[in-house]
C-alpha cells in the first residue's frame, strides 16, 4: 500500500512537473546542468574563417540537443542531431564553429526559409538567458535608463542572401554608418534588453535615440556538407546543392576579444575569465518558413563559456603539468648556472697559470 501510495506521489509529481514546463507565461522553470560548460582554448593560427570544419578536427566540441526555446519538452527536439559548438581563441579573435546536421534546404532571398544561427551573450550583470536579458519595460519604455543592467549581446546570421563560403558580418560600408547591420549578408550585431527591445547596435528607442559610434564587430560564413565544390561559389550557383540532401550545417564565426563599444552593446571578452552563452538555431521544418520565436535552444539558461590563457582545454590538468616542467626547468637552470659559474672560474685562473708559467720559465 505504502510503495502504491508512494508511486502515484512521483507519478503526480512529474505530471506537475511537465505541465509546468508547458508553460510559457506562469513560472520558468529550468533545470540547468551545471556541469555543461563551453572551453575556448588559445590555439592561434588553426582556424580561416571559410565554413569548413576540417581545420577544427581537433578540437574539443560541446554537444548540445536542441529543445524549442520557449517549451523546451524533449518531445518537441530538433530530431535531425545534436548541436556541436567549438570555441577557441587567438589571443585577440574569439571564433566559433557551430555544427548541426539537417537536410540541405535553401530558399535565396528568403530568411525564414533557410536555417539561421543566432549567438547570445550576457552584457549587463542582471541579464537572463530567459526573455533575452529579462527587462520588464515594454516597447514603449524600454531605454537604456530603465533597462540598464539587462544588456545582452546577439549575432544573428540569415543566410538567404548569403552565398556559402563567403564572408559576411561587419563591412566599411554598413560600419561607416555606425550601426550593427550587414545590408550584403544579414550577419548582424545587436543588442536586447527582451525579446521586444532589441535593436541592431548603435540604434535604439527614441528615448535613448541612435548613436553612430557602433559598428558590426562579427564575421562569419556558413556551408553544408554536401556542397562538392570547394572554391568559389557566386549567387548565380544558387541553391549551391539540390534540396534535401543529407548532411551537416556548419556556421562559423569571428570577433574581437574586446571592442570599441562605450555604449554597453557587446559583451567584451576576457583571456582567462567567462562569459554566458546560448545559441539558437532556426529551421525550416518540413518546409515551413520559421518565425522569430520558433527557435531551438541549446539550454534553458546561459551556458559558461571558458576563455582559457593556456592552449589546453583542461585547464587544471594543464596547470598542474605546467607547474611541474616549470619545476624541473629551474632545477635544470640552476645546474646549468652551476656549471656555468665553475667553467667561469676555472677559465679566471687558467689564464694566471698560463701567464706565471713563462715567468717561472724565464
Ligand atoms: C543612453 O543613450 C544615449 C544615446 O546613445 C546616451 O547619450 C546616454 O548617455 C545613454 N544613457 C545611459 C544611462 O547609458
Ligand atoms: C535611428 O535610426 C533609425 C534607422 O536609421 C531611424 O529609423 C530612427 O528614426 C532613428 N531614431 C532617432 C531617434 O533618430
Amino acid at each position: 500500500m505504502l510503495r502504491v501510495l508512494l508511486l502515484l506521489s512521483l507519478f503526480s509529481s512529474a505530471l506537475i512537473g511537465a505541465v509546468i514546463s508547458h508553460e510559457e507565461k506562469g513560472e520558468w522553470s529550468c533545470d540547468s546542468d551545471l556541469d555543461i560548460r563551453v572551453a575556448a582554448g588559445f590555439r592561434p593560427g588553426l582556424v580561416t574563417l571559410d565554413g569548413h570544419a576540417d581545420d577544427w578536427k581537433d578540437i574539443d566540441g560541446f554537444e548540445f540537443s536542441l529543445l524549442p526555446a520557449l517549451d523546451p519538452d524533449a518531445e518537441n527536439e530538433y530530431k535531425a542531431g545534436k548541436l556541436t559548438v567549438k570555441a577557441l581563441h587567438d589571443g585577440h579573435d574569439m571564433f566559433f564553429l557551430v555544427q548541426v546536421d539537417g537536410d540541405y534546404v535553401y530558399s535565396k532571398g528568403n530568411n525564414n526559409k533557410c536555417p539561421s544561427v543566432a549567438l547570445m551573450f550576457q552584457i549587463g550583470e542582471s541579464a537572463t538567458y530567459h526573455r533575452m536579458g529579462g527587462c520588464a519595460d515594454g516597447p514603449d519604455s524600454c531605454t537604456n535608463k530603465t533597462c540598464k543592467g539587462h544588456e545582452v549581446d546577439i549575432m544573428h546570421f540569415s543566410i538567404g542572401n548569403a552565398i556559402p563560403g563567403r564572408l559576411y558580418g561587419g563591412n566599411p560600408i554598413d560600419n561607416r554608418d555606425g550601426n550593427g547591420g550587414d545590408r550584403f549578408g544579414h550577419l548582424v550585431d545587436l543588442y536586447a534588453w527582451n525579446p521586444h527591445c532589441r535593436y541592431l547596435d548603435g540604434l535604439g528607442p527614441p528615448a535613448s535615440g541612435n548613436d553612430t559610434t557602433a559598428q558590426n564587430n562579427w564575421k562569419g560564413a556558413w556551408w553544408h556538407s554536401s556542397f562538392n565544390v570547394h572554391s568559389g561559389f557566386v549567387e548565380e550557383d544558387s541553391p549551391y546543392a539540390s534540396d534535401g540532401q543529407k548532411g551537416t550545417y556548419y556556421f562559423e564565426f569571428s570577433r574581437p576579444l574586446r571592442t570599441m563599444d562605450r555604449l554597453q552593446q557587446d559583451a567584451q571578452f576576457t583571456i582567462g575569465g567567462s562569459s554566458n552563452m546560448a545559441v539558437a538555431f532556426w529551421y525550416p521544418l518540413d518546409g515551413t518558413p520559421w518565425h522569430g520565436s520558433g527557435h531551438f535552444s541549446i539550454n534553458c539558461d546561459w551556458v559558461p563559456l571558458d576563455i582559457s590563457l593556456g592552449s589546453s582545454l583542461l585547464t587544471k590538468a594543464g596547470s598542474s603539468s605546467s607547474t611541474n616542467a616549470s619545476s624541473i626547468f629551474a632545477v635544470l637552470l640552476s645546474v646549468v648556472s652551476l656549471c656555468a659559474s665553475a667553467f667561469v672560474g676555472y677559465w679566471v685562473f687558467k689564464p694566471k697559470s698560463v701567464h706565471f708559467t713563462p715567468m717561472e720559465n724565464l
